[in-house]
């Protein structure tokens, strides 16, 4: 028997070329694995109306871990429109399944990390190391949202808040509306997932970014948490910085910044800007971990327009399998895989699309395998 059983889901569009990729380069690097392929993505949607069934859920309960590509999602009224007519008018909802996965799973911690590796011709600047810890199962993300807003809540709200006051009279089809819900648990566990990070791989400060001048309670909160959190890593410096600034911040000085932890959207929007700074999406990889499990993806989405021609640039992937084996605790085959990542582009032979060069998805899977 394999030692790790391991699910690998390629989703919709470039997720399937960048799945191939990634199983060239775990062919080369001789993990003792068994791998299962799930379903999940668009097509599920359309023809089961669940684009994540229940048997993907099983197969990954029965594995270690998962590597994931990308999937398609649609605002909600197109998401109804491509059903096939037997699941037409059954109210059917469409869930992201990527943030189902975090929440079945309870994946928290969603680590991005950002290299310039030296000479990826994209690279913003030289030197640039960052890593976003962004919390994984809460905050705009939770999923609690009406629209219509309901009278009772409207009412409730008018009754317990003053400022929901100037909104009592919109009619509840003209009002939507969203909860930010964050707690002490998970805004402690994320810092303390960046902290111990940050101790472990030597940087001296990790920078909380919030918005507590506004989001007074729920930004609020997050950083009382993250300041007790901080007592217990003496060595390790607490920046804080709010989430506009750090945008300008990071444009102007990335080399300031290291390790940055934050709420689930504020993640997803910093996580995106820092990915660019390093070659753009095509270089972005991640981990979602939870205490038993974890999914690992590229921070990009199924890029339609691609998909099928086998020209993205499987990089993201491949430093996603990387963060794999970190996690399955195979150190030397993690280092291994980033250096032969490293060492290609170094060498700046191989080169996709969007690095300004014309070679394949597949093409450059097989320069790093070959580099291994
Ligand atoms: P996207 O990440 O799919 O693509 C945006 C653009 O970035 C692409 O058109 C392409 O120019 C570039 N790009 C992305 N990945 C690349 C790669 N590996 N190599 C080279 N260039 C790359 O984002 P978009 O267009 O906003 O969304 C497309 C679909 O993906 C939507 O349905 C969206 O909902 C979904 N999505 C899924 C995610 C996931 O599976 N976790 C995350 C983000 C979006
Ligand atoms: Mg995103």
């Amino acid at each position: 028997m394999a030692k790790y059983k391991i699910a690998l889901l390629p989703g919709d569009g470039i997720g399937k070329d960048v799945m191939e990729a990634a199983q060239i380069v775990l062919e080369r690097i001789g993990l003792d694995a068994e791998y299962k392929e799930g379903d999940i993505g668009w097509e599920f949607w359309r023809t089961e109306g669940n684009p994540l069934p229940d048997r993907t859920l099983q197969l990954l309960k029965e594995t270690d871990c998962c590597l994931f590509g990308a999937i398609t999602s649609k605002p909600k009224e197109e998401a109804e429109k491509e059903l096939i007519p037997e699941l037409q008018g059954k109210q059917l909802q469409y869930t992201s399944p990527i943030v189902r996965l975090r929440q079945e799973f309870h994946l928290r911690t969603n680590l991005r990390p950002c290299k310039a590796y030296p000479g990826n011709p994209l690279n913003y600047r030289e030197g640039i190391d960052l890593v976003v810890f962004r919390e994984n199962t809460e905050d705009l993300y939770a999923g609690v949202e009406f629209h219509p807003l309901p009278s009772q809540l409207q009412n409730l709200l008018v009754e317990l808040h003053p400022n929901m006051r100037r909104f009592a009279h919109v009619p509840e089809k003209d009002i939507a509306f969203s909860c930010r819900i964050i707690t002490r648990e998970a805004s402690r566990a994320i810092v303390r997932d960046a902290f111990e990070y940050a101790r472990q791989f030597g940087y001296p400060h990790v920078t909380v970014v919030e918005k507590p001048n506004v989001l007074r309670h729920t930004s609020g909160l997050f950083l009382q948490e993250a300041r007790k959190v901080a007592e217990e890593f003496p060595e390790i410096a607490l920046r804080e910085a709010n989430i506009d600034a750090i945008c300008m911040w990071l444009l102007k000085n990335p080399l300031d910044y290291g390790v940055l932890v934050t709420s689930n959207m504020f993640g997803d929007i910093l996580s995106d800007l820092c990915a660019q700074l390093v070659g753009g999406l095509g270089f972005a990889s991640s981990a979602n971990m939870g205490d038993h499990y974890a999914v690992f993806e590229p921070t990009h989405g199924s890029a339609p327009k691609y998909a099928g021609l086998y020209k993205a640039n499987p990089i993201a992937m491949i430093l996603s399998v990387k963060l794999m084996l970190d996690w399955l605790g195979e150190k030397e085959k993690a280092k291994a895989l980033e250096n032969a990542v490293a060492k290609v582009i170094r060498d700046g032979k191989v080169r996709t699309y969007d690095m300004g060069g014309t070679h394949s998805t597949l093409e450059m899977a097989r320069a790093i395998a070959d580099a291994i």
